[in-house]
Formats: structure tokens, sequence, C-alpha cells
């Protein structure tokens, strides 16, 4: 009994030895909580700093459309889905939510909705009028002129966007002009630009290399990237429209790794070509597709002497060289 109640004794003993080593171990070991400075009477201590992630960047889908800026939009209203412009040859349609919008404005709103995007409106101040004749007429004068209407000023914060949506009618071969009017008075610099238009016969025209040369700090996506929907086929183009913002929205990420995105980031690799000699295809590769070129031939010796490539924003002088098989670069202006 006796070498029982020892062997019992001896175990308690070890039990307690290794209880009393591991309170040790994790007293002395267990990260501590870091004591707090003692903050001084009636001061409140300065917050610790926290990692603070960038709050997440929205989307924005900027437009311009005739209905919304014509007097009494709502007496030329056209059945939505039914046959556009027969009335009154305008679009003039109504939303769901009972608002009057053009071709431009539905899109736009696809748009927003299948990207979760907020959506602005360009508003002209003096409303262009109806019938679509005198509109025309007032664009064409406008186009002549080199005006630029004035727009109710915008109360968007545009930091919060990182890609905009930018969407109008073809007006002559250019965007409405209120979309100049608003680039200059509003910073998109540093913002991803999707194209997007309606037009009736001639696509986006010239738009996109417009908005390139206007926005040179913005990456601007090219016509092969943008949303082209004529009006007659407006009605059919909600799925295609949603399939579209899927896609462009990749090519809008990888985007913003492309220094060639921007028009300054060409004219930039285009500068870093002076004094090199290069053929058309090389130029190509190095500052992206130009918008046009021409050679220039020495009068009736009819070798040619130079060529000049067209960008949105810019022109890259050349000696030609080799019968305009090769390039020199001497500037760019
Ligand atoms: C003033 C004016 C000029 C236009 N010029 C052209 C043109 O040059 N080429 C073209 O394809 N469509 C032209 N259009 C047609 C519009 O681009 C087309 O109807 C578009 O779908 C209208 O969009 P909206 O309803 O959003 O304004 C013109 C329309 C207007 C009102």
């Amino acid at each position: 009994m006796k070498t029982k109640a020892r062997l019992l004794a001896g175990r308690i003993a070890v039990v307690t030895i290794i209880v009393v080593v591991a309170l040790f171990v994790i007293v002395k070991f267990m990260p501590q909580a870091k004591p707090q400075a003692p903050s001084q009477a009636g001061l409140q201590t300065e917050p610790q700093a926290e990692f603070q992630a960038e709050p997440q960047k929205k989307s924005l889908v900027l437009y311009f459309s005739r209905a919304e800026n014509i007097a009494d939009a709502s007496e030329y209203l056209n059945t939505l889905g039914g046959d556009v412009d027969a009335i009154t040859s305008a679009s003039v349609l109504m939303t769901d939510s009972g608002k009057i919008t053009g071709n431009v404005g539905l899109l736009a709103r696809w748009i927003a909705e299948e990207a979760g995007a907020d959506i602005h409106s360009i508003h002209v101040k003096d409303l262009y009028p109806q019938p679509k004749k005198e509109t025309q007429n007032i664009v064409l004068q406008e186009q002549l002129d080199g005006v630029w209407p004035e727009i109710v000023p915008s109360t968007e914060e545009f930091d919060q966007y990182d890609v905009i949506y930018i969407g109008f009618p073809n007006w002559y071969a250019e965007p409405p002009r209120a979309l100049y009017t608003f680039l200059e008075e509003n910073d998109l610099d540093g913002k991803i630009i999707i194209p997007f238009t309606s037009d009736d016969t001639n696509g986006f025209s010239d738009s996109v290399d417009i908005l390139k040369s206007k926005l040179p700090n913005a990456a601007v996506l090219s016509v092969e990237d943008g949303l082209l929907v004529n009006r007659k086929e407006l009605f059919d183009a909600k799925e295609r429209t949603q399939k579209w913002v899927k896609t462009v929205a990749l090519k809008a990420e990888s985007a913003k790794n492309d220094p060639l995105s921007t028009s300054e980031g060409q004219k930039a690799a285009a500068q870093a070509l002076i004094g090199q000699t290069v053929t058309h295809e090389e130029i190509k590769e190095k500052v992206g597709e130009d918008i046009s070129f021409s050679k220039g031939t020495n009068g009736c010796a009819r070798e040619i002497t130079s060529g000049r490539f067209y960008y949105p924003g810019f022109v890259i002088y050349c000696q030609s060289d080799d019968h305009g098989k090769t390039y020199t670069v001497l500037s760019i202006d």
C-alpha cells in the first residue's frame, strides 16, 4: 500500500511540474498585446496607422442623346420597340421608368445595367429644335463656325470612376459638339474611355480619333473595341450590347497596363524614334496604328522624299529613304 501511495505521489509531482513548466512557457512566449501609449490628459492619442485598401473604383456611362436635348420632346414620342423615326424622323423614346431618351440613351441604360455603372447625360443649355432638319442645320453651322454649345454644368465627382463609357450619335462624322464642351470642362485624365455610338450609315466616322486627341492622357479604346449600333437595329441589340460589355471590360483592364493606349504614350514612343531609320511596319509596331500617312515627292523626278504619319494629336515627319521602303524619323509635331 505504502509503495502504491508513493508511486501515486510521484506521478502527481511529475504532472504538476509539467503543468508549471507549460504555463511558464505559454506566459513567456505568447505574443503580448502592445501597451497603448498613455494618452495625455484631455488629448486623444493618435489613431494607429492602419492599412487602407484603395476604394474600389466604379464605372460611369456618360452620353449625349438628341431626344434629351430638344424642346417638347414628349410630343414626338415613338413607341419603344416600334418603328423608330417613322413618325417624326427623330428618335424619341420612353424608358421603363418614364424618362424621355433617344437611341444612344437607350444603349447607355443597357450598358449601365450590365456593367453596374452610374449614368450621366450631357444636356445643352439651349435646346435644339424639332423638326430634325432644323437641328441638322444648326449642327452644320456649329461645325462650320467651330462652335461648342454651352452645357448644363456637371456636379459629378469623376475621381470615383476609373472606366468611363462615352456614347454619342454620329452627327456629320463627329460626336455632338456638346461633348467637346464637356471634355473641356471636366478632367478625365487617367481614365479608360470606352466609346459607343449609334448611327444612320456612317459608323463612328472620325469620332474615336477626335476623342483620342481631345483626351491625350486617357486610354481611349479603339473603334474595333467600341460598340456601334445602327439606329435601325437598335431594338435587336440588347443582347449584343450585354455581351459586348463583358468582353470590353477585359480589354479595359489590359489597356491600363499598355503605354500605347494613350495618345501621350504614343507620342512618347514616336519621340523615341527620332533619328532612327525604320519601316512603316516598325512604326506601327512601336507607336501603334496610324490614322493615315502620306508620301511627298520632289516634283518631276517622282522620287519619294518625305513621309508623314498622322496620329490623334500629332504627326511623325520623316525623310523617306530607298523610295519609301524606309523612313528616317526627323520630328514629331
Ligand atoms: C444633326 C444630325 C446629324 C446626323 N448626321 C449623321 C451622319 O453624318 N451620319 C450618320 O450615319 N448618321 C447621322 N445622324 C443620325 C444619327 O446618328 C442616328 O439617328 C442616331 O441613332 C441618333 O441617336 P440619338 O437618338 O441618341 O440622338 C445624324 C442625326 C442628326 C440629328
